[in-house]
């Protein structure tokens, strides 16, 4: 019997923090067990905002180590690098004849970065859809992990598959469907500035290679209140997430005893923070020396990315034949 497909990527565009880790990273090292996993580095979708080429390569090499060192293991799932697999570069150029300036305009990513960054909006950032679209077809994943953010261009991708197959009268295409683990919500990680979510462009994550130093500093920054003044009063978000936040690192006795000190109105923020940051760096330690070490293995690195880039080269090259077969590609020699 063969493992549904799974196909997830990220921009190399910043280290990968505990939003991400307690989000996607940890339905990932699930997954890689049970499903056909092809998880990528999108260094092509990175170049919609300009790196510079020393900027592209530390960021690549990096969330390759940071994968790594979070436990995917390149012997279960394909991890690759988006550039070394071409046919992507192909088959988004046959769907982009498919895909209409006024859907890819209506494409909320599309308007909030063009309002954003008014001085570049660039074809690439218009077809976006259509590459993470080509991404996730050239393998044919039935399933693809991603948060709420990407639910719209997820949706993109399902209408360009089905307007080929459509197009074609053909099934070549599965259409890719969400996936969450244990099919409930990915858990949600706040940040510390009392604010909903933990994210790079929000500025308020702590890295899993962050320096514990940094880490401490950040934690005990992080904003509360005046502390209840009344027996079991509801908390204020900001507070709210420091006790989320506790639950996901630290054992339950600890959170039953700040919990406990809150409702009595006995609590000290912090006694709270320095036990959520020495809790913190426990979790990240171990993950930060393996991403310094495996940074250090070029050989290594090199050896991963050229296997993940022969194992996604294999099924993308099936998939591209068929495709140009489909449309009527035919040699003349
Ligand atoms: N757009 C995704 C993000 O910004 C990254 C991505 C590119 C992706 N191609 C993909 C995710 C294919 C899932 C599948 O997070």
């Amino acid at each position: 019997m063969s493992k549904p497909i799974v196909v997830s990527g990220i921009r190399p565009t910043g280290n990968l923090h505990l939003g991400n880790y307690f989000g996607a990273v940890r339905s990932f090292l699930k997954m890689q067990h049970d499903y056909n996993c092809y998880f990528f580095i999108a260094d092509v979708h990175s170049l919609t905002t300009h790196p510079t080429p020393g900027n592209l390569q530390a960021g690549v090499k990096q969330v390759l180590a940071e994968y790594l060192a979070c436990g995917i293991d390149p012997e279960l799932a394909t991890i690759f690098i988006q550039s070394d697999v071409t046919e992507v570069m192909e088959l988004y150029t046959f769907l982009n004849m498919n895909a209409y300036l006024g859907e890819l305009e209506r494409t909320t990513s599309f308007k909030d970065k063009a309002r954003s960054n008014p001085e570049n909006v660039n074809a690439g950032l218009l077809t976006y859809p259509v590459l993470m679209a080509a991404d996730i077809i050239i393998h044919k994943a039935q399933f693809v992990p991603v948060g709420k953010d990407q639910e719209q261009n997820l949706e993109m991708a399902r209408k360009f598959a089905g307007r080929f197959n459509r197009m074609y009268n053909n099934e070549l295409f599965p259409l890719p469907q969400p996936f969450t683990f244990d099919g409930g919500d990915m858990i949600k990680v706040p940040g510390l500035d009392g604010s909903g979510k933990m994210g790079k462009s929000e500025g308020n994550g702590i890295f899993l290679y962050e320096d514990p130093k940094d880490i401490r500093k950040k934690v005990m920054r992080a904003v509360t209140d005046a502390g209840p003044t009344e027996p079991n009063s509801k908390k204020a978000d900001a507070v709210e997430n420091l006790f989320t936040l506790l639950k996901i690192v630290s054992t339950p006795d600890v959170v039953t005893h700040f919990e406990a000190a809150y409702n009595n109105c006995e609590i000290r923020y912090g006694d709270l923070k320095k036990q959520l940051a020495e809790d913190i760096i426990d979790f990240t330690a171990p993950i930060r020396e393996r991403i310094l070490d495996i940074l250090k293995d070029d050989v290594y690195l090199g050896k991963v990315a050229k296997r993940g880039a022969e194992k996604a080269h294999e099924s993308a090259q099936a998939t591209l034949k068929e495709v140009k077969e489909i449309i009527g590609f035919r040699r003349l020699y």
